[in-house]
């Protein structure tokens, strides 16, 4: 079967997307090289990961299928998120508990408020985007709420790595959505 040619995504709304669909791609990569490395530092922490490694294979998925319908490319930062969040999630997934909900916690905080904005935009734009956007929120509200409980007092390094996260985080996004020239 011949492929059909794929296009850039042209306006906001499928931007939006197209960014989802990336950071995605980072958080599935995360998780699943965090469940490599607890499996021998950490193991109680493994039933955990995975169900959330299922939940962000499930958020890709959707995204994708969104993208698809359009014949729209994934973005250039698709595989950098793979790289950047396998990267991320070796290093924490090392380092143990706290690092893991730091990081858990710092990419869901930057992702949930830029959901809210991106919902109040798609409501009035893109409704089956809109309606994509609303499938995962209560899962990454889940994974915020378990990373902030897992938390409890930040110390030097923890806070050193959410600033970073974030930062990364807000990149990526920012990346993503810019005016694309050739993405
Ligand atoms: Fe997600
Ligand atoms: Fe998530």
């Amino acid at each position: 079967m011949i492929k059909p040619k794929t296009r850039p995504a042209k306006t906001t709304n499928e931007r939006m997307i197209k960014v989802n669909h990336a950071g995605e791609n980072g958080a599935v990569s995360i998780y699943r090289a965090q469940s490599w490395m607890v499996r021998w530092r950490t193991p109680k922490l493994l039933p955990q990961i995975l169900e959330n490694l299922t939940h962000e294979k499930q958020h890709r998925e959707i995204f994708k299928a969104y993208l698809a319908k359009r014949n729209i490319r994934r973005c250039v930062s698709y595989h950098l998120c793979g790289i950047g969040g396998t990267f991320l999630g070796l290093v924490t997934g090392i380092i143990g508990g706290k690092a893991i909900a730091a990081t858990t916690y710092a990419v869901e905080s930057v992702v949930l408020q830029h959901l809210e904005t991106q919902l109040a935009y798609l409501q009035i734009h893109d409704l089956e985007a809109y309606e994509a956007v609303c499938l995962i929120i209560a899962d990454e509200q889940a994974h915020h709420d378990q990373a902030l409980l897992a938390l409890k007092g930040t110390n030097f390094w923890t806070r050193g790595i959410i600033k970073i996260v974030r930062l990364s985080t807000e990149f990526v996004i920012r990346f993503g959505m810019r005016s694309p020239l050739k993405n």
